[in-house]
């Protein structure tokens, strides 16, 4: 292991190609990757550093109880998929699962989409079987491609300046949306799926909850006419696994009039559960840029290494520098999470708790697919609202995968979609999303057990 005092003394956007690499399939051409890599380091920067800067605020009030971060997006986000109709839906989606959590929490919602840049996949296995041959596995398309072929399994280095420009169309259109009153029809009740809800309990409530929106809406236009500041422009922030570091580390710079680098591809990298080790290179790479970031955090990890972690990675302990998203899976978030916060608490540091109930509830039906159970991500979530309740603490976010499409890949939900219904339309190249029906449900229920987190504390 490298001592930390060397670790300190040596960063630069490429210290981290000194250290092992997890995660990373080699290239089989050293010169075709030095050219694009070089290319990719001249193009114009995807986000700023005054929107980095921002964004880090929101995570640090969001810490202290003064507002809520809601992550969503793709679990994989392919080329093929940069296209209108998706990033509208994914907007559209995450802009009202946003207005449920305003409306139910009375809190402001940060929105950072999995978009623009999340492109490489950690996987479990170098290899797949396809028929009776081994191909490399499929990494995201910023390093192959998803057809199961060996050439298109390939790691190309144009995929890096292809992502790149996927990214900045993404963006792009991101941008006009949000900043120009692209959601404006958002009051209209049919923008508003409510049907799919009949079948749920709780849909008198839901459906009270819409129209109490639409007027929360239609008041805030009245008094607003040229509605500048109000629902035409809409904060929304980006975010991927920091996991092809070519790609990150082309796109940190220095900018002027502040100091150190900044990861200007996305607002918010995250480090993921395979990619952590304190003497790796994802590590090293993180430790150097001024961006927020998040960790995931899931079995199997020490709860001395994760302390080591934080330490290394925000060394003066700013605020609204780590979210820590915390992704154990429902049985074991009893077991695990009272721990883990209390040795935060103990080693005096401050972070953004934030829920992934996804990757820990993954599993395999009989015939293969992979899928989520709704029950269970919510059951999750219950459980850890309940322990953060139980410790004193803030669960201060939540991390899921989902679209805006009517996807078929968790089973559950107020449509009660089971397995044999996966078939119908799952798109998904790596893990199961919630889609558009799903996602508002999970919107509405969180939204209900943090009401509920909060309303035993008065008892
Ligand atoms: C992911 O968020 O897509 C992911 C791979 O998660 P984790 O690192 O938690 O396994
Ligand atoms: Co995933």
């Amino acid at each position: 292991m490298i001592a930390a005092d060397e670790k300190q003394d040596k960063w630069s956007p490429d210290s981290w190609q000194a250290r092992k690499i997890w995660q990373m399939p080699e290239y089989d051409s050293p010169e075709e990757l030095r050219e694009r890599y070089n290319e990719l380091k001249h193009y114009p920067p995807l986000v700023t550093s005054w929107e980095i800067e921002k964004l880090r605020k929101r995570i640090a009030e969001a810490s202290n109880g003064q507002g809520f971060i809601m992550q969503g997006g793709d679990c994989a986000e392919s080329f093929d998929t940069c296209n209108s109709d998706t990033i509208v839906k994914l907007l559209k989606v995450l802009l009202q699962m946003s207005f449920i959590l305003i409306h139910e929490m009375n809190t402001p919602v940060t929105r950072i989409g999995r978009i623009a840049g999340q492109y490489a996949k950690p996987r479990s296995s170098d290899f797949e079987k396809v028929g009776d041959k081994l191909i490399p596995s499929y990494r995201g398309d910023l390093f192959n491609s998803f057809e199961p072929n060996e050439q298109a399994r390939r790691v190309d280095p144009a995929r890096l300046v292809e992502a790149y420009q996927k990214s900045a169309m993404t963006l792009n259109f991101v941008r006009s949306l949000t900043d120009g009153g692209g959601f404006a029809d958002m009051h209209h009740p049919e923008y508003w799926e409510l049907n799919f809800m009949k079948k749920n309990q709780y849909y008198a409530e839901y459906k009270q909850m819409v129209e109490s929106i639409h007027h929360a809406i239609h008041f805030v236009e009245a008094i607003s006419p040229n509605r500048v500041h109000t629902l035409k422009n809409v904060d929304f922030y980006t975010s991927h696994e920091a996991l092809n570091l070519y790609y990150d580390s082309a796109q940190t710079r220095e900018v002027p009039h502040k100091p150190g680098y900044y990861n200007l591809s996305t607002h918010m990298p995250w480090i993921g559960n395979r990619t952590r080790q304190l003497d790796g290179a994802h590590v090293e790479y993180m430790r150097g840029i001024r961006n927020p970031i998040g960790i995931k955090v899931g079995p199997p990890y020490e709860t001395d290494e994760i302390l080591r972690l934080i330490e290394l990675l925000n060394p003066d302990q700013e605020q609204g520098r780590i979210t820590l998203i915390t992704r154990f899976g429902k049985d074991k978030v009893p077991e695990h999470l009272p721990g883990l916060i209390r040795a935060v608490n103990r080693a005096g540091f401050h972070v953004l708790w934030s829920c992934d109930p996804m990757h820990g509830n993954t599993y395999a039906t009989n015939s293969g697919i992979k899928t989520r159970a709704f029950n269970d991500i919510l059951c999750d979530i219950k459980q850890t609202f309940e322990v953060h309740r139980s410790e004193n603490t803030i669960l201060g976010g939540v991390h899921l995968e989902m679209t805006g499409g009517d996807v078929t890949e968790c089973v559950g939900g107020a449509n009660g979609l089971n397995e044999a219904g996966l078939g119908e339309n799952y798109l998904s190249y790596c893990d199961p999303r919630l889609n558009y029906e799903q996602a508002l449900e999970m919107a509405f229920l969180i939204a209900r057990e943090w009401k509920l987190s909060r309303r035993k504390d008065l008892l």
